[in-house]
């Protein structure tokens, strides 16, 4: 997707709306593949956001970044104009309404920060800022600024996890008793074969830990598809205590590799979600989901979901001694692609330009984010003093 495309011509005016999108940190992993190929170069493919008004939404973005070299390699190889490496000076255009920021977390809060004093809409991966203080406040002051606000929340958007909530809304589960979660992969440590992550995500003083990456998925995760979460205990661990970085350094891996948590839902739902960079994938996919009801079962993973319902439920009896008859995997039903899947993250993206530019709801705002980071602060915290902890209202 080098060639750009061209921003659609209104018959009169007002049917196109351009967003201006000032885009913090989009020469890391996220911000180039999925904020901005696969969300704003795609949605600018598609010919912009189309309203159900008849508008048409066209993000117009502004790379920002540290590095000179990047911005610029990045800008022209997908025939883009816009870059700056100062963010208060991109902050200034006027045509820019917007900000988003997927930079690293440590440096998240700054960002939004100047954006939203500067008046813009704000939109951000997740975490939305290092702590829960951090998070509030940036809320806060969007609030207070009279700015929109949103977050990523891309996992509710994967084909599997959209299947999971039909079957949910349809009340397939009858009454809906635990929740398994496995993610991860093998992260390598380097130096041969290199990590596949960043390594600041191993280093707590970074902003790194995969508590503070995958707690804020699992809590919209949870709360959004099961009930809100009520209680939590965890145990993390670094497997992994040194790893090499990116220059061929070794370095202290002073953050969690894995974490092995505990959820009690409202309604009792017990959740049980492990995290790990420090496993071997012997699954169909990197994130599966097992949710067992008194009337069916369900497996989901990032794009496929497979059920159970009580009636084809096998016999299961406990005799190690003899071969068992049943062949479990062969009792579960694949739900077909009902409808096209897009990429979720671009599905959120053209969700925030239609908040933005239409005023249409968006539930993700930056309080929903900021309850992603309670749950990671307070895993820990359970980790730490060893015990299970309540999670609290958010004071908003
Ligand atoms: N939604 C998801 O599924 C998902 C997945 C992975 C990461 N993330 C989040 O996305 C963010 C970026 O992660 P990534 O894996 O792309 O990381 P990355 O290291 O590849 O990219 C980070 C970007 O931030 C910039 N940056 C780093 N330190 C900075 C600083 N001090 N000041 C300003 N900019 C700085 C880098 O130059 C780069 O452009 C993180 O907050 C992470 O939690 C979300």
């Amino acid at each position: 997707m080098s060639v750009e495309a061209e921003r659609p011509a209104g018959s009169r005016e007002g049917e196109v709306r351009t967003v201006g999108i000032v885009m913090n940190g989009v020469t890391g992993r996220m911000g180039t593949n999925q904020h901005l190929i696969r969300s704003i170069l795609a949605i600018r493919h598609a010919g912009g956001v189309r309203t159900a008004g008849g508008l048409t939404i066209w993000p117009e973005p502004v790379l920002v970044g540290r590095s000179e070299a990047k911005l610029r390699a990045l800008t022209e190889s997908h025939g883009l104009e816009r870059w700056s490496t100062d963010l208060d000076e991109a902050l200034a255009a006027p045509d820019c309404e917007m900000y988003f920021d997927a930079s690293a977390t440590a440096a998240r809060a700054e960002g939004m920060e100047r954006a939203i004093a500067a008046g813009k809409h704000v939109y951000c991966e997740k975490p939305s800022a290092s702590d829960l203080e951090s998070a509030l406040r940036l809320a806060r002051l969007a609030r207070e600024a009279g700015v929109k606000h949103g977050v990523v929340a891309d996992k509710l958007f994967l084909p599997g996890l959209r299947k999971l909530r039909r079957l949910v809304d349809s009340g397939f589960f009858g009454r809906i008793l635990s929740v398994r979660g496995e993610f991860g992969y093998w992260v390598y440590e380097g130096p041969e074969p290199p990590a596949q992550r960043p390594s600041w995500n191993y280093r707590s003083e970074d902003g790194g830990g995969i508590l503070a990456d995958m707690l804020p998925h699992w809590r919209y995760v949870l709360d959004d598809l099961f009930g809100a979460v009520k209680t939590v205990y965890t145990l993390g661990v670094t497997h992994i205590p040194e790893r090499v970085d990116e220059a061929g350094r070794a370095y202290e891996s002073t953050a969690e590799d894995a974490a092995y948590a505990t959820f009690e839902l409202e309604g009792g739902i017990v959740a049980q979600l492990n995290s790990s960079w420090c496993v071997r994938v012997n699954r169909d996919e990197l994130v599966e989901f097992q949710v067992d009801g008194t009337d069916g079962s369900a497996v989901a993973g990032l794009r496929e979901c497979r059920v159970q319902p009580r009636d084809a439920t096998p016999r299961s009896i406990w005799n190690p001694d003899i071969e068992d008859p049943n062949d479990y995997p062969a009792g579960w039903l694949e739900l077909p692609d009902q409808t096209e899947y897009d990429n979720g993250f671009k599905v959120q993206w053209e969700m925030f330009l239609r908040h933005v530019a239409c005023d249409e709801p968006f539930a993700w705002d930056l309080f929903e984010g900021a309850k992603g980071i309670q749950l990671a602060e307070l895993a820990e915290r359970s980790w730490k003093k060893r015990r299970m902890l309540e999670v609290p209202e958010l004071e908003l």
